[in-house]
């Protein structure tokens, strides 16, 4: 035991960090040890990892001494921010400063970032494409992090940039699974036209985050770009009218329309969409499938995503008239 690895996993009982945890534990040969990080030490997400062998102390990235005591002794580091708490790009620049900065100061070895492109550097603010948002942002909570990295290389932290991809699970937590438009048949909506989006069964994203930790010090230094499948939307509905066994259309909306649906971040949704849609050979090829699957050889496809979770996905149904 002594001689394993400990890896502190920043919201560990979330989607990204859960999956790294889960990787960690489930391989009993790994040489790591998942180390928990959790605001809430009685959670029952924060009970169940520690039931399957994980260690869990508590911190909180506002707190960055907790970080500290939280990182001693690790040997790497999994850090992600949650922008959609709190909608602020400066709040979520100030979490990637206080997990560098903690970094640091407990000498990891290894620290994974989970960032995503700085889409300025793609469409300056003087472009008018698309709005700027929040006075300095095209898409906050991709600026944010992108931003953020220099925190991780200004403080000499040894580090591996993750570029994550657009989770499936979206089509179960964040209202985005088909609905039925005004003609009844059930659609899902993007703004993304004819072009391929990237997309990760969110578990995935951990386990990849393990396959980087067990490359050592290959990947240090890199911008590693993930995705499960690369499909249009025409692609998803095919899937999705195949696993539910009804039909699901695809809903094409430019992505004017996409920003003015008036949910909380529907702006910043439709940019980041946009962003993807106007970039797509860069975006896509930046996230190879086949180099996923080299980090994590379990990596799922949309298919078999769904097949998995079909129950879990809500679909409304159109309301019935007499
Ligand atoms: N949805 C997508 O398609 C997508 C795609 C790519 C990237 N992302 C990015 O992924 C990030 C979210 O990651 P995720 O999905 O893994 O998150 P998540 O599953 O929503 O994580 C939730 C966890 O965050 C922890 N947490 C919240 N505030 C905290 C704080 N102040 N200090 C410590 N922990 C805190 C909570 O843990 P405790 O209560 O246990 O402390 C909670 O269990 C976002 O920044 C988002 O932009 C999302």
């Amino acid at each position: 035991m002594s001689n394993r690895k400990v890896i502190a996993v920043v919201r560990a009982t979330g989607a990204q960090g859960g999956g790294l945890v889960r990787a960690i534990l489930k391989d009993k040969d790994s040489g790591f040890v998942a180390r928990v990080l959790t605001r809430d030490l009685n959670s029952p997400r924060a009970r169940e990892l520690a039931k399957m062998g994980a260690e869990v102390v508590a911190a909180d990235v506002d707190d960055v001494e907790s970080l500290k005591k939280a990182f001693a002794g690790a040997y790497g580091a999994y850090c992600v921010t949650f922008y959609w708490a709190h909608f602020s790009p400066e709040k979520e620049q100030a979490e990637a400063k206080a997990m560098a900065a903690a970094a640091k100061a407990a000498g990891l070895q290894h620290v994974i970032w989970s960032t995503l492109e700085d889409t300025r550097k793609w469409v300056p603010l003087s472009d008018n494409r698309m709005p700027t948002l929040m006075g300095k942002y095209k898409v906050p909570h991709f600026d944010a992090k992108g931003e953020s990295d220099h925190f991780f290389t200004d403080a000499g932290v040894p580090t591996t940039f993750l570029l994550t991809s657009f989770y499936w699970d979206n089509f179960i937590h964040f209202g985005m699974g088909p609905k039925p438009g005004p003609d009844g048949k059930l659609a899902i909506t993007l703004p993304m036209d004819d072009k391929k989006l990237p997309g990760i069964a969110a578990e995935d994203i951990g386990r990849c985050a393990y396959g980087i930790f067990k490359k050592g010090n290959e990947l240090i230094g890199q911008t590693v770009g993930i995705s499960g499948e690369q499909l249009t939307g025409t692609q998803m509905a095919a899937a999705f009218s195949e696993v539910l066994g009804r039909e699901v259309i695809y809903n094409a909306v430019p992505p004017e329309v996409y920003r003015s649906f008036g949910f909380p971040g529907a702006e910043d949704l439709g940019n980041m969409f946009q962003f993807k849609r106007d970039f797509e050979a860069y975006f896509c090829g930046k996230r190879n499938p086949e180099f996923t699957r080299s980090l994590n050889p379990a990596l799922l496809d949309f298919k078999t995503w769904l097949v998995q979770n079909k129950n879990a996905i809500p679909v409304e149904d159109a309301v019935q008239t007499a």
